[in-house]
């Protein structure tokens, strides 16, 4: 029996290593990794830059408490700023994004006062609290996905903000929202003083071909929330809020501890990641190479109209969607079987790859899966 608490997709396999696009379990087998480790090691797992600095910076410092600031924080919050295009913002630097999330919902409570969030019905928000398996989900409004109608029926006046995810991987397997729909409702919310918040921590750090997922959006967030490839595996995650709301809380200042926040190594990481992002071109890398795999899912779809409901991509978050009687756990598991770790729900594949995946892994991936489509059956055969 395992003496880990199973909650999640147990595993029986035992990883040894990650390199790069690479991950290596205890029999020397080797997968291509598709997901980026839970879609965080976007610029590929153990970066050589990140592992001098890493060893570097942990003979400094690693962690420290509330006497002190620190350089790499001041650093990170400028860069964020200018990423975001959040002018005179500020950030705070806490561990994972499900933190950061419920950390910026508490920010609009108390900024607005009112204790209902907006949200599309299938964005994910957290782990906890306002999120999935929250007890309060009772502060959580939903719009459904690309309705505009659906969007006259809110009351934004008891809607302290809207949560906005632009390219949601978890809940509906990577669904891109159209832009009237998006500028609809940041239309209302701002009419109505309700604060907007890009929740990044999957699409933000280059991940859609832009540093930030909202920026394929004519909108300008008041809170960004960033996590995962931010600190490439390490965690790491940021809330970053424009003047409007910090100069509100330096008057009214908002009381809120947490261990790491602000912790010089986090921050030493997510500062090297953006440098390696920009210096290495990786966000022109990931367009690339996302149109390449884009091109060659659809060209997979031509090939199986009967298997194939669709393909949706934006940069390097792509999805190929089955048809409903085709069997993907098949395929899902022999495509596992063969050394490709993909995401899988829904009858839908989920691929986000490393930046640096190479376009040659890729074309192992598609003709595998082709391989897989021509045996695959529906799912009464099997
Ligand atoms: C859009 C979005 N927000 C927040 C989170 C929570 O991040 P974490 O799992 O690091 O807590 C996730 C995780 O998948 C996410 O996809």
């Amino acid at each position: 029996m395992s003496p880990i608490i199973q909650m999640y997709n147990p595993t029986t396999k035992m990883l040894i290593k990650s390199k790069d696009c690479y991950q290596y379990d205890s029999d020397g087998k080797e997968y291509i990794d598709f997901e980026s480790g839970v879609w965080c090691a976007n610029i590929g797992h153990s970066n050589d830059r990140l592992i001098e600095l890493i060893g570097e910076q942990i003979k400094k410092s690693i962690h420290h408490g509330y006497k002190f600031r620190n350089q790499f924080s001041e650093d990170l919050s400028e860069r964020l700023n200018t990423l975001t295009g959040i002018t005179n913002g500020a950030s705070v630097f806490i561990s994972s994004g499900s933190e950061a999330v419920n950390l910026s919902v508490s920010l609009s409570f108390h900024y607005t006062g009112r204790k209902k969030i907006l949200k599309i019905n299938n964005s994910y928000l957290s782990a906890f609290g306002f999120g999935q398996n929250s007890p309060n989900n009772d502060s959580i409004v939903n719009v459904q996905f690309n309705d505009i109608d659906s969007i006259n029926t809110i009351d934004f006046k008891e809607i302290s903000a809207f949560v906005l995810e632009t390219g949601g991987a978890s809940i509906d397997m990577v669904q891109f929202p159209e832009k009237n729909f998006i500028s609809k409702i940041v239309d209302m919310a701002t009419k109505n003083d309700c604060l907007i918040i890009a929740d990044e921590v999957t699409t933000g750090i280059g991940r859609t071909g832009k540093w930030f997922g909202f920026q394929h959006y004519d909108i300008k967030p008041d809170i960004v929330v960033t996590g995962k490839g931010l600190g490439n595996g390490y965690p790491v995650s940021a809330v970053t809020a424009n003047s409007k709301v910090t100069d509100y809380f330096n008057k009214n200042p908002f009381r809120y501890a947490q261990s790491h926040q602000n912790d010089p190594l986090g921050c030493a990481i997510g500062l090297e990641v953006l440098n390696i992002i920009e210096e290495e071109k990786l966000i022109d890398k990931c367009i690339e190479t996302g149109e390449y795999f884009n091109l060659k899912l659809i060209q997979l779809a031509e090939k199986y109209p009967e298997k194939i409901k669709e393909i949706r991509a934006r940069g390097l978050i792509l999805a190929l969607e089955l048809k409903k009687d085709i069997d993907g756990d098949f395929i899902h598991t022999h495509l596992f079987g063969h050394g490709f770790v993909t995401g899988f729900k829904s009858n839908t594949f989920r691929f986000l790859p490393p930046f640096t995946i190479k376009q040659s892994d890729i074309d192992k991936l598609v003709t595998k899966l082709d391989d897989l489509l021509i045996s695959s059956k529906s799912k009464k055969i099997f």
